[in-house]
């Protein structure tokens, strides 16, 4: 038996926020942007458009490429810190939108690592769950929804955006995913979360004046942290799926941060021409951010066959995680 992935698929709303735009919104500049993060744009869902709105478009794609029917996925997973509701879950929104009766359905949070823990889980209920041929995984995002506008720190860096990818189980024995690490420190949670909405302080008209719904973050904590969790992680994975660094075709971090990036692939020794980058189109979409490099790269065919890919994240919680992909 082997879990391999079939098929890929995007979607980013037509809504475009240009630096440009924000000088108008904070005081910041495109300089400053540029030179700080890496972002040059971000695409911005209508206030219409829900999480699973994004999920069904990147689906479809997903669907298409695959060459399958909705009806014959077993399972949906969503990785998302922005549902459309705490319940019901995502990816039951989804499975109606798109039909796939066939398919039991829930939602991962484990915010920007989340398509990376979702990719993990699935490959482990379709190596346990012997009627399990495809799985739907996304990551999806309205990060619009719950970023303050007010706030310079945070409100350059982050885009709306969804990512699938669809895996099956076939006969020749051969994963994609050759090795993973997944960790978490719960001991970080207080530099990047939202205060709000959740149980420990429910929404009271305190907490929307006092701005508690909104993404909170100590960008300086973040982004040391970021860099070791996913060198580290990534040595791990790398590791255990007996690969070197001159091994890997391309490096597809979370796209954060333009330095951080940069300083990850430097201590892991991969030329900058290795590492897949978006983030100057879309910013940091959290959990749909590797997915949409994934797709960009299948659809510019640049993944050829038995390619080793390593893809690493980080995020809110914290956690990470990193997968050595054969492609
Ligand atoms: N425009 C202009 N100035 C800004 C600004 C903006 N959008 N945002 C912050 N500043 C100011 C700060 O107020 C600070 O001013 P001060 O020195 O007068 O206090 C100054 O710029 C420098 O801030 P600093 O925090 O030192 O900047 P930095 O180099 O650390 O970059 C981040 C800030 C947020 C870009 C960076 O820390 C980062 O990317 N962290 C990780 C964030 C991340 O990835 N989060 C998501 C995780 S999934």
């Amino acid at each position: 038996m082997g879990i391999k992935i079939i098929a890929t698929g995007r979607y980013v709303p037509e809504r475009v926020l240009t630096n440009a735009d924000l000088e108008k919104m904070v005081e910041t500049s495109d300089e400053w942007i540029r030179t700080r993060t890496g972002i040059e744009t971000r695409h911005i869902a209508d206030a219409s458009q829900a999480t699973s709105d994004m999920c069904r478009e990147a689906a479809k794609k997903a669907l298409e490429m695959a060459g399958i029917a909705p009806s014959e996925l077993g399972a949906i997973v969503v990785a998302t810190i922005t549902p459309d509701h705490s319940f019901p879950n995502t990816a039951c929104l989804l499975q109606e939108e798109i039909g796939a009766k066939n398919a039991f359905c829930f939602d991962l949070s484990a915010a920007c690592s989340g398509l990376i823990y979702s990719l993990v889980t699935a490959q482990a209920l379709m190596k346990m769950t012997p009627n399990l041929k495809y799985v739907l995984v996304l990551g999806a995002e309205k990060l619009s929804g719950i970023v303050d506008w007010e706030d310079r720190n945070t409100c350059v860096l982050f885009g709306d955006g969804a990512a699938a990818v669809i895996l099956e189980k076939t006969d020749d024995g051969n994963d994609s995913i050759k090795a993973y690490n997944l960790g978490a420190d719960g001991a970080c949670k207080d530099i990047l979360f939202m205060p709000a909405g959740g149980s420990r302080m429910p929404a009271s008209l305190e907490s929307v004046q006092n701005r508690k719904h909104f993404i909170n973050m100590t960008g300086k904590e973040v982004f040391k942290f970021a860099v070791n969790a996913m060198v580290s992680s990534s040595q791990q994975a790398m590791t255990d799926a007996g690969v070197a660094p001159d091994d890997i075709k391309f490096l597809v971090p979370h796209q954060a941060n333009y330095r951080i990036l940069k300083a990850v692939a430097q201590r892991l020794d991969i030329p900058e021409e290795r590492v897949y980058m978006n983030l100057n189109r879309y910013g940091n979409t959290s959990a749909a951010s590797i997915g949409l490099c994934l797709d960009e790269m299948v659809r510019n065919n640049l993944l050829q066959k038995g390619d080793k890919v390593l893809l690493t994240a980080f995020g809110g919680g914290l956690t990470w995680g990193s997968i050595v992909l054969e492609w």
